[in-house]
């Protein structure tokens, strides 16, 4: 028996913790999307972040064809060369000694928030265990990051969580003052934070924050999950800030569209780990390593990264003149091809109508939270493209303002 493959058997058969939308895409290149109708739709969206490259970038591919046809999985009983060359990359290009593959943003805040506890109590006491973060933090759903995130709708409806962690406003740095002693072990935070509304830390407050973390003998955490890789125009936005973090996660865009994440640390903090302590089965996988070296020479080039502000500039242009007809942005928000558009007040909760009539206009786009429409395209996303999916954004918004 065939069985007829819809949208309707999503809601029969897979749990039902995603609303997707009515298309089903079944091919990709570049920024251009077909679903099963052969209708063609601009993504805007990039699998949230992930297709800096767009889809099937020709690279990609010969990197994924040719590690295919060599070897795909050794496990971490043994090493491989693509894991080698890629964490070398990764330290030759950031402030790291010492990289930890795994294989999705959420494990790599695992072994993070277990690293910086680990390191706390095996330096200084088993007292030492405080993590503070911040609310509208993202660090995904496993139920330690779920419990350091500061969304209460995500975390609650557990049971118990783990225990010291505490959450203060972002980008108030007294907040942080007020809670951080010596027992805390560390400060998690996302330079962008990606799925709050897209807020960007101020440097006062990163260097601050870095600051009291020396102060008190706490590690510096930063997310980059989502705002790295390229994503804000430079390799790993700490970058633009001159503050150097103590532990870095990546993920997304990291692997251009196949699932991989890295945890980057010093020498110093990763000096407390051993054989045994962490580990997973699949991070480091040679396929995904492939894959994720070809994406991050092609990322790590003054070509894509300079690209990034030209077109996030393209982006404001084309949503200023749809605000121009329509009224209906607040404010810009994010960095680089992070960009949030806050909607205006009457439209507040409302995201999720204008992502819905933007599928049906055959543009993808996401949101951040129910006021801000989100955009993360490809890096490399060409012009055409921008001012094609714009042209299409406008009667979806048209349609939204009139209904
Ligand atoms: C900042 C940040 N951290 C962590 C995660 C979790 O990543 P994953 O969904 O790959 O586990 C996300 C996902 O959106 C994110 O945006």
């Amino acid at each position: 028996m065939k069985l007829p493959i819809t949208r309707e058997l999503f809601n029969q058969i897979i749990l039902p913790v995603y609303a997707p939308a009515q298309f089903i895409p079944v091919k990709g290149k570049g920024s251009r999307v077909w679903d099963q109708q052969g209708e063609e739709y601009i993504d805007f969206a990039g699998g949230i972040a992930v297709n800096a490259l767009g889809h099937c970038h020709p690279k990609l591919i010969a990197a994924l064809h040719e590690q295919s046809e060599k070897i795909w999985h050794v496990s971490n009983v043994f090493t491989n060369e693509p894991a080698l060359i890629l964490a070398q990359k990764l330290i030759d290009n950031t402030f790291a000694e010492r990289v930890f593959f795994a294989n999705s943003g959420a494990e790599a805040n695992e072994a993070a928030f277990k690293l910086a506890r680990h390191y706390a109590i095996e330096k200084y006491s088993p007292y030492k265990t405080k993590i503070i973060a911040f609310y509208q933090a993202f660090h995904g759903r496993t139920l330690f990051t779920v419990s350091v995130g500061g969304q209460a709708k995500y975390s609650d409806g557990f049971g118990p969580k783990p225990a010291d962690i505490v959450h203060v406003p972002f980008n108030d740095l007294d907040a942080v003052k007020a809670v951080i002693d010596d027992h805390t072990c560390a400060v998690v935070l996302e330079p962008v934070q990606g799925e709050g509304g897209l807020s960007s830390a101020t440097p006062e407050f990163l260097a601050g924050v870095r600051q009291l973390c020396d102060q008190f003998n706490a590690l510096l955490v930063f997310d980059e999950v989502q705002c790295g890789m390229g994503r804000t125009g430079s390799l790993f936005t700490y970058q633009q800030y001159g503050i150097t973090p103590d532990i870095l996660t990546s993920a997304k865009a990291l692997g251009g569209g196949f699932p991989m994440s890295a945890m980057l640390t010093t020498h110093n903090v990763a000096a407390v780990m051993h054989p045994g302590v962490h580990g997973t089965t699949y991070g480091g996988n040679p396929l995904a390593c492939a894959v994720g070296n070809a994406a991050f020479d092609i990322i790590n080039s003054p070509e894509v990264l300079e690209g990034v502000s030209k077109r996030r500039a393209i982006f404001i242009e084309e949503l200023e003149k749809i605000n121009a007809k329509f009224n209906v942005f607040r404010e810009y928000r994010g960095k680089g091809l992070l960009l949030g558009a806050e909607l205006q007040l009457p439209y507040h909760g409302k995201a999720r109508d204008f992502l819905t009539m933007a599928a049906e206009c055959k543009v993808m786009i996401l949101n951040a939270g129910p006021n801000v429409l989100r955009f993360t395209p490809s890096l490399i996303i060409p012009e055409e493209d921008i001012k094609e999916g714009m042209a299409r954004l406008a009667k979806a918004v048209e349609k939204v303002v009139n209904s």
